[in-house]
């Protein structure tokens, strides 16, 4: 099977009134706010006791537009700045893989009229990566705390095509092995390369999508994801995509780790793990609801189930679009594939309509770790 850069890259979604990522989990990563500034609590207090002066860097690795990370960065440049001195230089790194919108992120960066932007003093320096986040993006020993949410359940390489499906939930027993060692690889790679980037002292903290200890998973809709995916093999079965299509379309994705997952390579005698001094801290599964006022609502009247149905369509739009884009076929012209994609969705919007009373929620696991500052 060839390997592929990933290409996926957020679609503006139905819904304008929040950014996409909001519409998809509620900015989730904010739920790792206490452990952010807790480690980054520590890491000034080190520093104080050892009179460094150098650089604060801080890095957020699948950033997209860096709306979701936004306040929490404003409040970290607030913390490092109440500890070290208003005149603490901090390097910001930005990381997405290179077909993100890049200029929409300079844009939130900026701030305009309405939204208010970082707070960019002369002492701030906003940094751009475009690379897989998978590899090394930034020398080694630079970093001081490094964050990254909602991004690691994307595998860096397609392994196989999922025959009966789209979906890790769908895939037999033997794509599922090979989604799941490449996940197990991907998520080593991930570790050991923050691990690399952090100086020591330094903290990864990470929040990941992810099944929990009841084997529960995210249901934006009442069956969860295999339901949102299941509608690709009835466009397939009425020939709205040809065969060839439903093969190549793809949510190449594990978004079904467990806390066992996540210790793997610390579990597993890695030499590099030991090499570099990484510690597990913490690891945490959340349960969010997402918020949104027909959410709430049992017994919906029409024009609630129609608000209801417009902002779930909308927390799928943004990541299903690419999934379906991917799979078309390249003889297809766009207006083609917009309306297949249409299509994809008027049959989402009817189950979700019929299924108007599920509270939608999201899952993830929360994983800190630690560079030791001895090794
Ligand atoms: C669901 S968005 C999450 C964005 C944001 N961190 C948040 O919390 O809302 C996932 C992001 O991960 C990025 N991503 C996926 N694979 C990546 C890779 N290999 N390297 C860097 N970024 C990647 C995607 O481009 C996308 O912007």
């Amino acid at each position: 099977m060839t390997s592929f850069f990933p290409t996926m890259r957020m679609k503006t979604g139905l819904c304008e009134e929040e950014d996409d990522m909001f519409n998809i989990h509620g900015h989730v990563g904010n739920h790792s706010r206490s452990s952010i500034l807790e480690s980054l609590r520590k890491i000034i207090k080190s520093r104080t006791e050892d009179k460094t002066k150098e650089v604060v860097t801080i890095g957020d690795f699948g950033t997209a537009d860096g709306r979701a990370s936004l306040c929490l960065i404003n409040d970290m440049i607030y913390t490092i700045k109440a500890g070290l001195g208003e005149k603490q230089a901090i390097v910001l790194c930005y990381n997405d893989q290179p077909m993100n919108d890049f200029n929409r992120l300079i844009e939130v960066i900026r701030g305009n009229g309405q939204k208010s932007g970082l707070a960019l003093g002369s002492d701030i320096y906003p940094v751009i990566i475009p690379r897989c986040m998978y590899g090394v993006c930034l020398p080694y020993n630079s970093m001081d705390l490094a964050i990254s949410s909602v991004a690691t359940h994307y595998l860096s390489k397609q392994v196989c095509q999922i025959k009966n499906g789209i979906s890790l939930g769908e895939a037999d027993e033997g794509e599922q092995l090979l989604i799941r060692e490449q996940a197990k690889a991907d998520w080593r790679t991930f570790v050991i390369s923050r691990g690399r980037e952090l100086k020591p002292g330094g903290y990864l903290v990470t929040m990941n999508v992810s099944s929990d200890e009841h084997d529960d998973e995210a249901r934006f809709v009442e069956k969860g994801t295999t339901c949102v995916a299941s509608f690709v093999t009835d466009m397939a079965k009425d020939g709205v995509i040809t065969q060839e299509e439903y093969r190549a379309t793809n949510f190449n994705s594990h978004y079904l780790r467990k806390a066992a997952d996540f210790q793997e390579p610390f579990n597993s005698d890695l030499p590099e793990i030991k090499e570099l001094g990484l510690e597990l801290v913490s690891m945490k599964p959340i349960k969010h609801y997402l918020q949104y006022p027909t959410f709430d609502i049992v017994n919906k009247d029409y024009v609630e189930k129609m608000d209801y149905s417009q902002r779930i369509v909308s927390s799928i739009y943004p990541w299903m679009y690419h999934v379906l884009h991917g799979g078309l076929s390249e003889s297809r012209t766009e207006e083609e594939k917009q309306a297949v994609i249409d299509n994809y969705f008027d049959r989402l919007r009817e189950y979700v309509l019929a299924h108007s009373d599920h509270k939608p929620y999201v899952i993830h696991t929360e994983v800190v770790i630690k560079k030791k500052k001895t090794a």
